[in-house]
């Protein structure tokens, strides 16, 4: 599969792809280029759904045409407390995306983090059991969904369900409910709105054993009789890891679901590795670990480059899979305000997605353009 996938045009390319950063105006839309392929969104924050980052607002309108809300939708921003959901800021989002003719992701319904332990507990702190934690779920996907019926248009009804082997993870959810928690999931959601697109969402897909425990899922999931209509594949990516040959052969296998499938999380981590290994440590700060802070300052030419061309890379794989691939979508939009400027290690200084924090395009934004336009001829299998 590797041997079909098209030649990156890398020496062309660097020539040009510094002298980006400075014409604003002149560069096209993401959007534009990508659109006879995928949708491409990018996950919004509060900020920039109200318009009082203005300057970023304007950049989603002018390159984005699908939006996930960042954290809105979670339950602790949504349902804070056992009686009180709170929809001052997911409305705001749910209106921003509909002003601007955007496809609208809801994200995310049932997850185990980010979730309140009260969700799991009764009034004395007892842990509640499966009739009761289902009765709790239900009214919650009834009445987040059915706020939005019609208007959010795709929801991550299970986020991370799964473990690295492809067992289910241990959640409260799981312990509590059993292993038709998800199957109760995705029905409660199509009660609430049977014309929203619901979606099982999840990272690491592109290692075997978490991609075919997800495979395995949706497929029990629709040999059960429920209706999946996309999986979304995270890719939080490093430079160097997983390989294009790892991401393509992902798709491949997602795509054989007959499903949607989404890239929903797209970012890539330049900074050194050092906690990914043994799982996130937010406990180290970059102040007390300067060298797994190394580009305090600005990004060296060269690394900038290096992440041009894993951009490159990564878009003429999706481009391969363009027939199947519905959407792509970048985990933030400037580099200012993406997660990882605080995971795996706090206080860094972070450089993972498109555009600086000046607001302005990076060299990788010319390397995507470049990569999906025009459509190279004979790349898709
Ligand atoms: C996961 C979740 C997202 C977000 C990212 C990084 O992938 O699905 O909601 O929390 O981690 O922050």
């Amino acid at each position: 599969m590797e041997a079909m996938m098209p030649s990156h045009p890398f020496p062309a390319l660097l020539a040009s792809l510094l002298a980006v950063a400075g014409c604003a105006t002149a560069e096209p839309a993401l959007k534009d280029a990508c659109r006879d392929s995928f949708l491409i969104g990018a996950a919004i924050n509060e900020a920039q759904f109200s318009e009082t980052d203005n300057r970023v607002a304007t950049l989603i309108k002018t390159h984005f045409n699908s939006v996930t809300a960042e954290n809105v939708l979670k339950w602790e921003s949504v349902h804070p407390e056992p009686d009180r959901y709170d929809f001052s800021a997911s409305d705001r989002y749910v209106d921003f995306g509909e002003r601007n003719n955007m496809f609208i992701v809801g994200h995310t319904l049932v997850w185990h983090s980010q979730t309140p332990r009260w969700v799991f507990e009764d009034a004395e702190g007892t842990p509640l059991d499966r009739e009761a934690l289902l009765l709790r779920m239900r009214d919650h996907i009834h009445t987040v969904v059915g706020r939005y019926k019609g208007r959010i248009h795709g929801w991550d009804v299970v986020n991370e369900a799964l473990n690295e082997d492809g067992t289910l993870r241990p959640t409260p959810w799981l312990r509590i409910i059993g292993e038709d928690y998800l199957e109760k999931a995705f029905e409660y959601a199509r009660e609430a709105d049977p014309s929203a697109e619901l979606y099982y969402n999840d990272y690491s897909l592109e290692h075997a054993p978490k991609r075919d425990g997800a495979v395995a899922l949706i497929r029990n999931l629709q040999n059960r009789g429920v209706k999946v209509s996309g999986i979304g594949t995270q890719q939080h990516l490093r430079m160097d890891s997983p390989t294009l040959a790892q991401v393509d052969a992902s798709l491949t296998a997602l795509s054989q679901l007959g499903i949607k499938v989404m890239v929903t999380e797209l970012d890539v981590d330049v900074l050194p590795s050092s906690t990914w290994d043994r799982g996130a440590d937010v406990s180290l700060r970059a102040e007390a670990n300067p060298a797994l802070n190394p580009y305090v300052d600005a990004l060296p030419a060269s690394v900038q480059l290096e992440l041009a061309e894993r951009y490159a890379g990564l878009f003429s794989v999706y481009m391969k899979h363009r027939k199947t691939l519905d959407r792509v979508t970048f985990w933030g939009v400037t580099d200012a305000d993406s997660w990882l400027n605080n995971w795996p290690v706090r206080g860094r200084t972070s450089y993972p997605l498109l555009f600086g924090r000046d607001a302005r395009p990076k060299p990788g934004f010319k390397a995507v353009i470049e990569s999906v336009s025009p459509v190279p001829s004979g790349s898709q299998s």
